[in-house]
């Protein structure tokens, strides 16, 4: 049994907290907050106001999941709305350790994602400050994508590498997750699942969220 984690992304934001009362409500680990700049991802989704709006009808942890440029303007902002796992992409942070640090050092937990055309050897360096890593399954900007294949050999390799590094973080899949490919990543290594397309277009989102656990 894994950790489902919803993102907002799909679901109705005219009735967000008919969305978070639902999640709090279902077996999910957390609220997955998806923030899109329009400059990093080719899509701009919501800011702070929305963000502090789901705070107040969350009982779930939130993990926000930055696609955004110079992410660190804000970490400390993300930490006062109440984000409790938050997670930068290895293509915006030149400087990842030294974010990935200042996110712990803020209070949260830190995580760092990386796109589907980055291979999983550029965290080396990294992972020792990293309580999440984000296996990106799509081309970050867009909900309702479909599962890239590939992202299954990367989960593989990041598991390996946490064992050869005896390290904690926990491995996240985020993109095109459904009920058909939910059980084989969770064999592969993955410890939480993002689902937001799926859980938002099924008939019984409560139901579809406990197919993926
Ligand atoms: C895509 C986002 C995902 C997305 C969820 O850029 O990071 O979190 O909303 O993906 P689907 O809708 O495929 O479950
Ligand atoms: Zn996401």
């Amino acid at each position: 049994m894994g950790k489902v984690s919803v993102s907002l992304l799909s679901s109705d934001l005219a009735h967000l907290a008919d969305a978070c009362n639902m999640i709090n409500a279902s077996k999910a680990w957390s609220i997955h907050l998806d923030i899109m700049d329009g400059v990093f991802v080719p899509n701009i989704s919501y800011g702070f106001p929305v963000i502090e709006a789901v705070s107040r009808y969350s009982q779930k942890p939130l993990d926000a999941h930055l696609m955004t440029v110079d992410p660190s303007r804000y970490y400390k902002r993300y930490r006062d709305l109440g984000i409790s796992w938050l997670t930068v992409h290895w293509e915006t942070c030149p400087h990842l350790n030294r974010d990935l640090q200042e996110i712990r050092r803020l209070g949260m937990r830190s995580g760092v994602s990386i796109n589907p055309g980055t291979p999983v050897c550029q965290l080396e360096q990294a992972v020792h400050y990293a309580d999440l890593v984000l296996v990106m399954s799509v081309n970050p900007g867009f909900g309702g994508q479909e599962f890239i294949p590939e992202s299954l050999n990367k989960i593989r390799d990041l598991k390996e590498m946490r064992m050869q590094k005896n390290l904690d973080f926990l491995i996240q899949v985020d993109g095109g997750i459904n009920e058909k490919n939910a059980s084989e990543l969770y064999q592969y290594g993955a410890d939480i699942l993002v689902a937001g397309n799926y859980v938002f277009a099924a008939k019984d989102p409560l139901a579809a969220i406990e197919a993926i656990l």
